[in-house]
């Protein structure tokens, strides 16, 4: 990801390749790109080896530029990326009322912004937006996007609420209730929920610009 333009990383933790969750993060980045300046990234944690954060406090004391975590498995250049980008979108499947496993672990695994001995309170400041898809329409939507906007708050981000959008602790949709079998991408019909990402992605790219503005990174 270059410097100039506001960079957006998109993170998926859902196992299925072209499925709901990845439709809506596309989507939603393709709502930043419409506002200009924005360069986007997506990372599937599908398949990838991210393990549980070991609490070994590594980080802490022997952190490097380069190694920001004690464990070798695929979190670490997503780690690198996530320290990079300006707007964090993390993107999850409802599961038993929560958020998936693998994202759980990755934001544990963010503890190495926190504490680390290079890398302290490294995305304070950054842009958090927070989606999700379930089944259900109550059934574990809200619990998965107050996980991540608490993940977002610890780390000292800004999360963009947007009442207009409904929208306040990120967006979530569903894409189930009609069982149609024509049509698994029923994410692409939830209107409101599209209405509400793209209002939300308007305003996090606007915060972005802000903020690339006032490090005098574009004028
Ligand atoms: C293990 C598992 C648990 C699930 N639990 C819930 C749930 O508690 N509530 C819900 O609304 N949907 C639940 N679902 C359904 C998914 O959230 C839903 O199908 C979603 O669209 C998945 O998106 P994807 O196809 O992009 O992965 C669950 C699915 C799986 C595989």
């Amino acid at each position: 990801m270059g410097n100039t333009a506001c960079r957006v990383l998109g993170i998926t933790s859902s196992p299925i390749k072209r499925g709901n969750v990845a439709h809506f993060l596309d989507y939603a980045l393709q709502a930043a790109v419409a506002e200009g300046g924005v360069i986007t990234e997506t990372i599937s944690l599908r398949g990838l080896s991210i393990g549980d954060c070991i609490h070994c406090n590594w980080c802490m004391a022997k952190q490097t530029a380069d190694k920001l975590c004690s464990i070798n498995d695929d979190a670490l250049p997503i780690l690198k990326k996530i320290g990079e980008c300006d707007i964090l979108v993390l993107a999850s499947p409802v599961y038993f009322m929560r958020l998936s496993g693998v994202m759980a672990c990755l934001v544990d695994r963010s503890r190495c912004f926190i504490f680390g001995k290079q890398q302290h309170m490294a995305l304070r400041g950054k842009i958090g937006v927070a989606l999700t898809v379930g089944w259900e329409r109550n059934g574990g939507i809200e619990a998965t996007l107050e996980s991540l906007h608490w993940a977002f708050q610890v780390h000292e981000m800004q999360t963009v609420p947007v009442h207009q959008a409904g929208s306040f602790i990120g967006v979530g949709a569903v894409s189930g209730q009609i069982v149609d079998k024509e049509n698994k991408l029923r994410v692409l019909g939830d209107e409101y929920a599209l209405r509400s990402v793209r209002l939300v992605m308007k305003k996090a790219v606007a915060m972005a610009m802000e903020n690339l503005k006032a490090a005098n990174r574009i004028r």
